[in-house]
């Protein structure tokens, strides 16, 4: 099993598996059904979101046999939906997957999808070489569909000549154009289409995609290994998707998450929720000692601070509102989330952004130390002293009184 095949193999067939971006797929299902499909589209967004997914679904669902048919008129009367459409829930016009077009499509063999990248073919000529065949019409189907990617990368030139062809289309041609640097495209490229922004998936909706394909590979994937990976994907569900697969290919069927650390090479992430509660508890010894032994067992002590900060700054959203869990969820896995919320009552909204603030600032201090565990070391001081307090009122070690 290579990562590869994995979001290649799961890349979705209908619209309704597309996650996290109704907001696109709701509004391109009604607009199939009400006969306003757009001759061109624009999406943008991160990488691995869906962009060229629903393009390709664009595409499909223009030809498939059992979605769409073809009257006369001009570009918007051709596409007249037949009155029952194949359709997924509430009948929403869904591409078949049966018929000889779609077929054809799902097995890489459909000719009227063009491909582009922008970021090899960005001249002038290579924008000139599809003003030309656009005028065709199609070879076996209805439509034509141009699917340009990284659009952001053409030419000024190039831009032009697609300006012109976006402004006078054959109504057999439909464009989407892709980006992921949207301020990149000239404003009047953008007027001149259907302009939607892709969302990145939350953590939630990640994992449980990975779990779900997990499951149909038949390996055991535990809630906590795929919300690791998903956070590991930083809402890219590609990268989810490849991660997972890199997994797999490493352990065969049961996958937890000390693997997932183990594999990725993950700092332990136990250690930054221990750190967080020895600091709430002012047990400055235990701080000092946990320090010492991740530097001993060679951890990136930057990169662990980092991994602090986070509590400290979702600690900051919880107390702040408990409503702002969403947020929190999209970086902290459940357990951890949990010792956040036990000692919230030790802070009030100000130590927690102190705190914040204390740590990323003392971030910049790790390149210039001469000895690796300082910085950590007085960050971890300076949280346990409270606010205005000085180091020297915090157990440094337990002396017995006299
Ligand atoms: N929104 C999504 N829902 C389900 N799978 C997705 C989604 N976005 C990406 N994927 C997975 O990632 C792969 C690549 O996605 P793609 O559409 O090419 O991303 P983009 O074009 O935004 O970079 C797909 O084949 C699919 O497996
Ligand atoms: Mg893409
Ligand atoms: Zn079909």
């Amino acid at each position: 099993m290579s990562e590869l095949v994995l979001y290649r193999k799961y890349r979705p067939r209908e619209f309704d598996e597309v996650v996290g971006q109704d907001h696109v797929v709701d509004s391109l299902q009604n607009a199939f059904r009400t006969n306003r499909v757009a001759h061109a589209y624009l999406f943008s967004g991160p990488r691995g979101v869906g962009k060229t997914t629903v393009a390709r679904l664009i595409a499909k669902a223009l030809n498939c046999a059992n979605l769409s048919k073809i009257s006369g008129g001009n570009f918007v009367d051709k596409l007249s939906i037949s009155p029952k459409p194949h359709g997924g829930e509430g009948g929403l016009p869904m591409p078949c997957n049966a018929c000889d077009s779609c077929r054809d499509f799902n097995e890489g063999r459909a000719l009227d999808v063009i491909e582009i990248d922008a970021a090899s073919s960005r001249g002038i000529d290579d924008i000139r070489e599809l003003r030309e065949g656009v005028r065709f019409v199609p070879t076996r189907s209805k439509f034509k569909t141009y699917i340009i990617d990284e659009t952001h990368m053409l030419t000024k030139e190039a831009f032009n000549a697609l300006l012109k062809t976006l402004e006078e289309p054959p109504g057999h041609a439909v464009f989407v154009l892709a980006t992921t640097e949207l301020d990149k495209v000239p404003a009047t490229i953008v007027s001149r289409t259907q302009h939607y922004d892709f969302r990145r998936p939350s953590v939630a909706q990640i994992a449980e995609r990975l779990a779900g394909i997990a499951k149909k590979e038949g390996v055991a994937l535990d809630q906590d290994a795929a919300r690791l990976i998903a956070l590991a994907a930083e809402g890219s569900m590609r990268d989810g998707e490849s991660i997972l697969g890199q997994i797999m290919a490493a352990e065969d069927k049961k996958i937890t998450r000390v693997e997932v650390e183990r594999i990725l090479g993950l700092p332990k992430r136990e250690a930054a929720k221990r750190m967080f509660e020895l600091i709430a508890e002012k047990d400055a010894s235990s701080a000092l000692s946990l320090i010492q032994e991740l530097h001993d067992a060679g951890h990136d002590l930057q990169y662990f601070s980092k991994l602090l900060l986070q509590y400290f700054r979702n600690a900051l959203y919880l107390k702040t509102d408990p409503e702002l869990l969403r947020f929190v969820e999209n970086e902290l896995l459940p357990d951890e989330i949990e010792a956040i919320k036990v000692h919230l009552t030790s802070y009030a909204v100000a130590d927690l952004a102190r705190g914040a603030d204390v740590i990323f600032s003392n971030l910049q201090s790790f390149k210039k130390s001469p000895i690796p565990q300082l910085p950590l070391e007085l960050t971890v001081l300076e949280l346990m002293g409270g606010r205005g307090e000085k180091i020297e009122s915090v157990t440094l070690y337990q002396t017995k009184p006299k």
